[in-house]
């Protein structure tokens, strides 16, 4: 079976971790300053604050701005459920604009109809690997006032008009196994300002700006020195792993037959978390059980909008329409584009679609 992710864990990695182990600092300690510190500099931006997953990330981030209760904060209905449940645990509600069909991404031209007097942020999703329109939703926000915390947890190193993800607004990174880079389980927060690196790293350690004086309510989210270690090594690699994702995502556009393949507009530079397609006709979940049947993994990568998902709408209150959303979600399918695939398993990938579509 070609999967549909691989962690790529090398030698490095294991030395690193075994220092750790020997070091006798193992909880947050010199490796986490230092990842922090690359990793900022990768994004282009002053400062990084390491979590312990994208959504302590996001959670801590939306509460460093300030956002809780009474507060509207506008997200994309088509993403992994993370991005609107932080928003979700501050207190405050996510406001859902529906997507542009052809990026999957937040569409910025209904952004400011969904804006009341309670809306403080725009939390804007890079799904899959391909950043937001940026220009005008930072536009928007300044317009209007809001903050912009971007969810950046599938977009390390990509790339909109020569700006990482995470240098626009404060950014939030997933290190979880599959991504572009991992460091097992963490986050990152990213940003230019101090003041919200300081909240972030506050917020982070149980509200404590002194040792065991503690002025508001904060959590555990540190991450330790053996997940810092493995996400140094990571970065160092980011650079190759993407090029990789982005070579066999070049290959799969180029031979695909049958299926509508991912867009990178002028200007941007995808990463390619996930392949993704949109399969005509109704014909996605058939040509998913064709491909697990014949060796090909593949993933719906989302198979329910935010939106309708059953405590959204039983518990919360959601009935709201996103039609783009709502059609993503039936015509999506991922298929691998990790950079472990060989030219055998992308050729198997291609013929097994192919063969399908053209049938
Ligand atoms: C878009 C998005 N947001 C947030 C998260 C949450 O990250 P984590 O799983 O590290 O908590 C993920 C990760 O899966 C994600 O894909």
């Amino acid at each position: 079976m070609i999967s549909i992710a691989k962690p790529q864990m090398g030698p490095e990695e294991k030395q690193a971790v075994l220092e750790v182990l020997d070091s006798g600092i193992i909880a947050q300690g010199p490796r986490v300053k230092a990842f922090e510190g690359a990793f900022a500099a990768m994004c282009g931006v002053e400062h990084a604050v390491a979590t312990t997953s994208g959504t302590t990330a996001l959670h801590v981030a939306l509460l460093a701005h300030g956002i809780g209760e009474g507060d509207q904060v506008i997200t994309s209905p088509f993403t992994f459920i993370a991005s609107a449940n932080s928003v979700l645990y501050t207190g405050a509600r996510p406001v859902f604009v529906d997507i542009d069909p052809l990026t999957f991404n937040l569409n910025p031209e209904l952004i400011e109809a969904a804006i009341t007097p309670r809306t403080k942020a725009i939390l804007p999703v890079h799904l899959f690997g391909l950043l937001c329109d940026m220009d005008p939703i930072m536009a928007i926000a300044q317009k209007h006032g809001l903050q912009v915390i971007e969810d950046a947890c599938q977009s390390h190193g990509a790339l909109y008009k020569g700006k990482r993800a995470g240098s626009f607004g404060t950014g939030t990174f997933s290190l979880y196994p599959t991504k572009n880079m991992t460091s097992a389980e963490g986050g990152m927060i990213t940003t230019d300002d101090p003041q919200i690196a300081e909240e972030c790293r506050v917020i982070r350690q149980h509200g404590m700006r002194r040792r065991y004086y503690h002025d508001e309510l904060g959590f555990n989210f540190r991450m330790t020195d053996v997940h810092a270690a493995i996400g140094l090594e990571q970065l160092k690699k980011l650079v190759g792993f993407n090029q990789a994702r982005r070579q066999n995502a070049h290959y799969l556009s180029t031979h695909l037959k049958g299926v509508s393949v991912p867009c990178e507009p002028e200007g941007y530079q995808h990463v390619y978390h996930q392949y993704t397609l949109r399969v005509p006709d109704g014909r996605r979940d058939a040509l998913r059980a064709y491909l697990q049947e014949n060796g090909v993994g593949s993933e719906v990568y989302y198979p329910v909008p935010v939106h309708q998902q059953s405590f959204y709408v039983k518990d919360l209150g959601y009935h709201v329409s996103m039609p783009e959303a709502e059609r993503a979600a039936q015509e999506v399918l991922s298929l691998p584009v990790h950079p472990a695939l060989s030219q055998a398993d992308l050729e198997t990938i291609v013929a097994r679609v192919n063969q399908f579509m053209l049938s």
